[in-house]
């Protein structure tokens, strides 16, 4: 069953964040999405939890890209996923993940953008060629990982969209 996150949850989610990434990730990632947690309006991201045996063992946070105003297009970024290891690999991430499509896709959002591993984000349709036309605000240490899915039918051949990102992502040692 998803939730959204909120304040309440952070406890669980610190939880799962630290048995599912290294210690050492952990100290990075789980700070993240605790500030979108805590200091975004909840009307601006979008978190979701996957509750099991009431507690939360996946947690997926996407926040805004923002263009310029006179831009055609609207992203979100996939800011942070963290499946607890006691639940993975049971192929339910999917669930959360068609979510949060079918979400930002009913609120208009064009498309969701992603810097992990390709060789997982891959198989929910983002695409390293579609991320190109996405330029970042920082310059990216493993240009490989920046991924973006198209959500809506707008067309982005031979258009390059920079963007801004929340206070969150806003470090430049985080890309
Ligand atoms: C990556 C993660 C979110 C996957 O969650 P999950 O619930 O196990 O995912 P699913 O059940 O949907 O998918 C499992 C599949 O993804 C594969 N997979 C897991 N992590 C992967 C990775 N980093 N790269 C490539 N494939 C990966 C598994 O081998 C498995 O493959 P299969 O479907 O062919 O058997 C989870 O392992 C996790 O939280 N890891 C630590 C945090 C992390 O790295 N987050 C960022 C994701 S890159």
């Amino acid at each position: 069953m998803t939730r959204d996150l909120t304040v309440d949850g952070l406890r669980d989610v610190k939880d799962v964040f630290f048995n599912s990434f290294t210690g050492e990730e952990a100290l990075i990632t789980y700070p993240v999405i605790s500030q979108i947690i805590t200091k975004i309006p909840q009307i601006m991201s979008l978190c979701l939890g996957w509750e099991q045996e009431k507690r939360i063992v996946r947690a997926i946070a996407f926040t805004p890209a923002f263009f310029d105003s006179s831009s055609v297009i609207s992203a979100y970024i996939l800011a942070s996923l963290a499946v607890h290891n006691t639940y993975q690999e049971n192929g339910t991430t999917i669930n959360l993940i068609n979510k949060v499509k079918k979400d930002l896709s009913d609120k208009g959002i064009d498309a969701l953008l992603v810097y992990r591993d390709p060789s997982y984000y891959g198989k929910y349709g983002f695409e390293v060629e579609l991320g190109k036309h996405f330029i970042p605000p920082y310059k990216l240490q493993y240009e490989f990982g920046w991924q973006a899915l198209m959500l809506s039918s707008t067309q982005i051949e031979n258009t390059e969209f920079h963007f801004t990102c929340v206070e969150a992502l806003s470090d430049a040692t985080l890309w």
